[in-house]
């Protein structure tokens, strides 16, 4: 009577145990369901990255760009709001380099130009990928830009994608034909483009 006993406690034990372990087997089955949702919700989702502007040594410039991009393939639109700068048409490139340690902000190399190509203004089909043209800075030293541009992505790991690249604001004027540079002059602010 007691061997039989002990005999079904075992067998209600193993029962417990086989119970538990195909109750997990369901909640694991069950977990990834929500995977493919959330890919498919992400195909949608709006592409976003921004930089913070840092000013040069001398001078008070603040202000940032932000990037939006609807589609992975498709084009990005670029608005740039400046304060503290001086009066008049100021050069505004995305540059090769997200990196402002620099005091002069040289750090940041040269002109975003993934294909290779001269510079130019954003109205030419010929233009490095990072020439954003002039910002007018107003009476007030403040300033926006908005425009888009199809030589650029916010897709990580892509040749054109500008992020972990940087933004210069130039003391001068892009006159949108010097090479290499526009002859924008000195570098007046910096900032990393991240996402986000
Ligand atoms: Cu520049
Ligand atoms: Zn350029």
């Amino acid at each position: 009577m007691r061997l039989q006993r002990i005999g079904l406690i075992l067998i209600l034990g193993v029962a417990v145990l086989i119970g538990c372990g195909g109750g997990e087997e369901a909640r694991e089955a069950a977990a990834p369901e929500p995977e493919p949702m959330a890919e498919d919700h992400s195909m949608h989702e709006m592409l976003t990255a921004s930089a913070s502007l840092q000013s040069r040594e001398g001078f008070s410039v603040s202000g940032s760009v932000a990037f939006e991009q609807m589609e992975s393939d498709g084009p990005v639109t670029i608005t740039a709001s400046i304060q503290g700068a001086p009066v008049g048409s100021r050069g505004l490139h995305i540059h090769e380099v997200g990196d402002c340690s620099a005091e002069d902000f040289t750090s940041a190399g040269g002109h975003f130009n993934p294909a290779g190509v001269p510079h130019g203004g954003p109205a030419d089909s010929e233009r490095h990928a990072g020439d954003l043209g002039n910002i007018e800075i107003g009476e007030d030293g403040s300033g926006t830009l908005e425009l888009t541009s199809d030589l650029i992505t916010l897709v990580a790991g892509e040749p054109t994608s500008v992020l972990g690249r940087g933004v210069i604001l130039h003391e001068g004027t892009d006159d949108l034909m010097s090479q290499p540079t526009g002859a924008a002059g000195g570098r007046i602010a910096c900032g990393v483009i991240t996402a986000g």
